[in-house]
């Protein structure tokens, strides 16, 4: 997977994104990432990027040329169009769906605005998909380009090690996690949970399940209506309906 950002705050993608996991994943090969400043296709003498909206109002929008000659400078690399993702309030909302959806890619590219958002004519030339990370305003999109590299990345092979798999996280069938515990056995008066301390991994499996069927049920409704139920979860939870 190759990352290209188009963005005016490079070293934020790159301080971001270069620790932990998705760094570690940069050493080892199995991601790239390319940042572009924006500014540097300035058509300014003073290196500007944005001038006021035609129309009057608060703010400033960034200009087109500046931001389709640094898409075009990442394009011209490229075999094919690669998706060009615009972070913005006003795009499809991102989840887990989307992420996976992406990761199937090689190249991606992320456009990522300030100010009050950018000229609508390079949008309508180079942008294939306006994201949203959820419904709340940031003041730039280089915090939602972040999100989303990070829970693709973790999605390709490699990123992860076998023990934190992605295979079985939150959202992975549309039920929330299991809750979990570590030592000490007791802690401050509260005991862990003694089917975990049992050893009989089929009843810690049934137990897990469960837990994660109870906290989608408290917690987010919604999901479980996309969620794939088995015929022994749906009569669980129609036992709780009961209690
Ligand atoms: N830019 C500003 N707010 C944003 C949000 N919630 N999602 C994506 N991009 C944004």
């Amino acid at each position: 997977m190759n990352y290209h950002v188009l963005t005016l705050f490079p070293d934020m993608i790159r301080d971001g994104f270069q620790t932990s996991i998705t760094g570690r994943a940069v050493e080892k090969g199995i991601l790239t990432l390319e940042t572009i400043n924006i500014r540097d296709f300035s058509v300014n003498k003073h290196n500007r990027v944005d001038d006021y909206p035609y129309g009057g109002g608060a703010g400033m929008v960034m200009q087109a040329e500046p931001v389709c000659l640094a898409y075009e400078s990442v394009a011209a690399g490229l075999e094919k169009k690669p998706r060009v993702l615009y972070m913005s309030p006003q795009g499809k909302v991102f989840d887990q769906r989307m992420a996976e959806e992406l990761a199937a890619e090689e190249e991606l590219v992320f456009l990522c605005g300030h100010y009050e958002g950018i000229d609508e004519r390079v949008l309508e030339e180079i942008v294939t998909d306006e994201v949203s990370i959820g419904d709340y305003v940031l003041t730039g999109g280089e915090l939602p380009a972040l999100v989303i590299m990070d829970a693709v990345s973790r999605l390709l092979g490699g990123v992860l090690h076998n023990e934190e798999s992605a295979q079985f996280d939150s959202f992975h069938d549309n039920l929330l996690e299991y809750p979990q515990y570590s030592r000490p056995e007791e802690w401050r008066g509260k005991k862990v949970p003694p089917i975990l301390l049992s050893g009989h991994h089929a009843n810690v499996e049934k137990w897990r399940r469960e837990q994660s069927l109870i906290r989608t049920r408290q917690r987010r409704p919604d999901l479980l209506e996309r969620a794939n139920l088995t015929k022994e979860d749906k009569k669980f939870l129609a036992n709780l309906e009961e209690m």
